[in-house]
Formats: C-alpha cells, sequence, structure tokens
C-alpha cells in the first residue's frame, strides 16, 4: 500500500491506472477505523481492481462545539489496517491540502431539504459540509465507485443525491452496518462510551429491532410508536433527538409505503449514536 498526502500524488497514480484500463472504487474515511470500514474496503476490491481509501478528519462538517478536536486520531493503526484489507492507495492529507484558503472557501455544496432535516436538523450546516468534502475527493480520486456505511443513512441518501444533481460519474454504493454482536453498530464514537455506557448502548439496536417488529405486524400509528420507542430510551438513560419512521428516500411515509426506514439518534454520555433499520411491509 501507498500512502501518500498530496493531492497531485493521487491524480498521478490514479491517472496512470485508468490508462492501463483499471477502475478505481474509493473509501472516504475519517479514520479511527473499524471492522465496518474494513467491510467497505472489502467490497470495494469486490467492485474494482484498485481501491482507494482517504483518512480526513475534516473539520467543515463538525458544528462548533462539537467534537472535532477530541475526534479519535489514529494514523498508525488506520495504516495497518488498510493495508492488511487489501487498500492500494492511502490519502492523508493534511488540512491544508483539503483547505488552501483555510475556512475562507467560497464554494460549498449544499444538498437543501434531505440535510435539513433528522440529523441535519440538530447539526446545521453538518451535510454541507460532508457533500462538500466528498465533491472535493471525488474531483481529487475521479472513482468509478463509492462506498459509504448505511448507518449514516442520511449522508448515503444526501451523497447519492448530490452525485446525481451533480451528474458526477460515479456510483455511490451502499454497504450493511456491521454490528458488534451484542447489536450496537460500530462507530468510532463508541470509543467515547464509559463501561456502564457500552452496556447500555445496544438498548438502541433493541428498541429498533422493537418498533421494525410492530410495524412488520402492521401498527401503523408512527407518530406515537415514534414517542414511544424515545422515551423507551429515555428512561433508559438516553437523551434521544428523535426517532423517525420514514420512507426509503426519507420522505414522510405514506399509507401504502412497501420499504420503511427507522432511525434514531439519541446522546449518552459524551457520545451521539445514531443507527437504522429497514423494515420491508408484506
Ligand atoms: O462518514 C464519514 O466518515 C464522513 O462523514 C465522510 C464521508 C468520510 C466525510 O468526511
Amino acid at each position: 500500500m501507498q500512502t501518500v498526502t498530496r493531492i497531485e500524488e493521487v491524480r498521478r497514480q490514479v491517472a496512470q491506472w485508468h490508462r492501463a484500463g483499471e477502475r478505481v472504487a474509493f473509501v472516504p474515511t475519517m479514520g479511527n477505523l473499524h471492522a465496518g470500514h474494513v467491510a467497505l474496503v472489502a467490497r470495494a476490491r469486490e467492485l474494482a481492481p484498485r481501491v482507494v481509501v482517504s483518512v480526513f478528519v475534516n473539520p467543515t462538517q463538525f458544528v462548533p462545539g462539537e467534537d472535532f478536536d477530541a475526534y479519535p486520531r489514529t494514523p498508525e493503526d488506520d495504516g495497518s489496517k488498510l493495508a492488511a484489507a487489501g487498500t492500494d492507495l492511502l490519502f492523508m492529507p493534511p488540512e491544508a491540502e483539503m483547505y488552501p484558503r483555510g475556512r475562507a472557501d467560497q464554494t460549498w455544496v449544499d444538498v437543501p431539504g434531505l440535510s435539513d432535516i433528522l440529523c441535519g436538523a440538530f447539526r446545521p450546516g453538518h451535510f454541507r459540509g460532508v457533500a462538500t468534502v466528498v465533491a472535493k475527493l471525488f474531483g481529487i480520486v475521479q472513482p468509478e465507485f463509492a462506498l459509504f456505511g448505511e448507518k449514516d443513512y442520511q449522508q448515503l441518501a444526501v451523497l447519492r443525491r448530490m452525485a446525481e444533481d451533480l451528474c458526477l460519474p460515479v456510483d455511490v454504493v451502499g454497504v450493511p452496518t456491521v454490528r458488534e454482536t451484542d447489536g450496537l453498530a460500530m462507530s468510532s464514537r463508541n470509543g467515547y462510551l464509559s463501561a456502564a455506557e457500552r452496556a447500555l448502548a445496544p438498548e438502541i439496536y433493541r428498541t429498533l429491532s422493537a418498533l421494525a417488529e410492530r410495524l412488520r405486524a402492521g401498527e401503523r400509528d408512527y407518530p406515537s410508536v415514534e414517542r414511544e420507542a424515545m422515551v423507551r430510551l429515555d428512561r433508559s438513560g438516553f437523551r434521544s433527538e428523535y426517532v423517525s419512521i420514514r420512507s426509503a428516500d426519507l420522505r414522510e411515509p405514506g399509507p401504502a409505503e412497501a420499504r420503511l426506514v427507522v432511525l434514531v439518534a439519541a446522546r449518552l454520555g459524551r457520545a451521539r449514536l445514531i443507527d437504522n433499520l429497514t423494515v420491508t411491509l408484506g
């Protein structure tokens, strides 16, 4: 695996692969990698002969007061995991490479609507930062495929929409959430949990699973089951932000929806945890 920090080094290598007729699959990350990221790289390997991974803790997607400074940075460990997973090129740019004019950049990529609901309502500007950095990374790497975890369901929807609206020649691929054995979705922010909080955290998955079961059994009073799920989480010690039942493309669900997604965001101690489950209705 080659590790580079400069945009021109990425361009040079990718251009060489493209000239040789090799397609490129790209996995953007913020590092502190876990089995969920390794699954993204494994899927990338199935899609294309060349795999590029970026590790960049993107300042513009952190809302003021969030954990940008505390966000875990583990570059050596990330490098070993990515080499073992079969990455060809690791791009680890310093902040000045991605934002050479500091935070005074003029151009932003915004996907209004989709970016303003759910997590976007609690983290205003977050998805604008995500869409902007991912658009920049797509421009640098020029991949045929880009892979993102389905745990960040709304992020995936925003990025699919961005690629479609901007006619970007990249196939945005979702990869199923990887869970711990007790159901907790893997996340770099799980590291913020104390032992007691870690023991409590799978309650999010249990709550989602119970809600999904009720939907499969015919429950259609969405507002009341959303409220009950939030009360269940809050009584267990979470500070829930939302539990929301949506259509698969994140609209308010209609009466004859064939596929729903149940999404949750809740704070537990220092961690903000998100998760979701999709439900196919018979
Ligand atoms: O999901 C993430 O880790 C980040 O939001 C991403 C897509 C790498 C953009 O910084």
